[in-house]
């Protein structure tokens, strides 16, 4: 079966018709949202948060993103699955940056790899993409750069920053990206960009107006129930099912209520005999 290209990505906003992305992180995340209809998976860096328990995105590796590439491409056969380059994988220069997203491409077989950053990247974004490297860029709240901004806040909303994220949409565009993620900025500033770029924008917590939307597999299932950013829904209540069942699990254990019989399997009387021998 084909993958879903970042041409028929650009090709469902040239049509109108909006574009769902989610994070996966494992076989499960990707198979379920991959079932979903879910046309482009983002392996993101937010794992370092709702995998690894830390407090930002920075810890993450290159390596850990391989590892964790591999298992959603492996999982997957349809969904366009993105990459996202870690802290510092890509800013050293533009020729780490190359010598990365190459090892991302080669070891995992990812479609495209994203990184964070606008128009000061975007030499390295045009490099990548003459090299054969789709990338979606991200822009607004970038979450590497989160000691920078003094914690995850809205961007653009005065008239200095909302020109700068322009800007930063624009230099992506033309320095290749197939498509941009906008990260906590206004909606009018999200549909004003939407509304002039020719690639896609997807958003989280951007507003309606962008050409699809992200959101990180964990908020949208409640699997953290005290935790959910304001910008995300949360479309069941995983966590808390999965919790219950766990204390049913640990009382039924407890209680000798599993397993029964039918949790088991069984061997003949005569066996049974023969091992009660052994034992004398
Ligand atoms: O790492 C991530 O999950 C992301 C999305 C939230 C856009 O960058």
């Amino acid at each position: 079966m084909m993958r879903i290209t970042i041409r028929d990505i650009q090709k469902m906003k040239a049509a109108g018709e909006l574009i769902p992305m989610l994070t996966a992180y494992d076989a499960t995340s990707a198979y379920l949202g991959e079932q979903a209809g879910v046309p482009m998976l983002l392996v993101g860096d937010s794992m370092g948060m709702v995998i690894q328990g830390h407090q930002s995105t920075i810890p993450v590796t290159l390596e850990q993103i391989i590892y964790h590439s591999q298992i959603v491409v492996r999982a997957t056969e349809k969904a366009l699955i993105i990459g996202d380059m870690p802290f510092m994988s890509y800013k050293v220069n533009s020729d780490q940056a190359m010598q990365n997203a190459a090892r991302l491409m080669q070891e995992s077989e990812v479609g495209a790899i994203k990184l964070e950053g606008g128009e000061f990247i975007a030499p390295t974004i045009e490099r990548m993409v003459q090299a054969g490297i789709p990338v979606m860029a991200h822009i607004g709240l970038t979450p590497q750069s989160v000691n920078q901004f003094g914690g995850f806040r809205v961007q653009g909303k005065d008239k200095d920053t909302a020109k700068q994220i322009i800007c930063d949409a624009q230099a992506v565009q033309d320095a290749g990206a197939f498509g941009v993620v906008l990260e906590l900025v206004p909606a009018q500033l999200a549909q004003e960009i939407t509304d002039k770029l020719k690639i896609p924008t997807i958003g989280i917590g951007a507003g309606p107006h962008c050409s699809g939307q992200v959101q990180v597999f964990h908020d949208l299932l409640g699997l953290f129930p005290s935790f959910g950013p304001r910008h995300s829904k949360q479309y069941a209540d995983a966590g808390k099912v999965m919790q219950d069942a766990l204390v049913q699990y640990v009382n039924e254990v407890k209680a000798a209520q599993f397993p029964t019989v039918d949790n088991s399997s069984q061997m003949s009387q005569d066996i049974i005999d023969e091992i009660h021998r052994l034992w004398r």
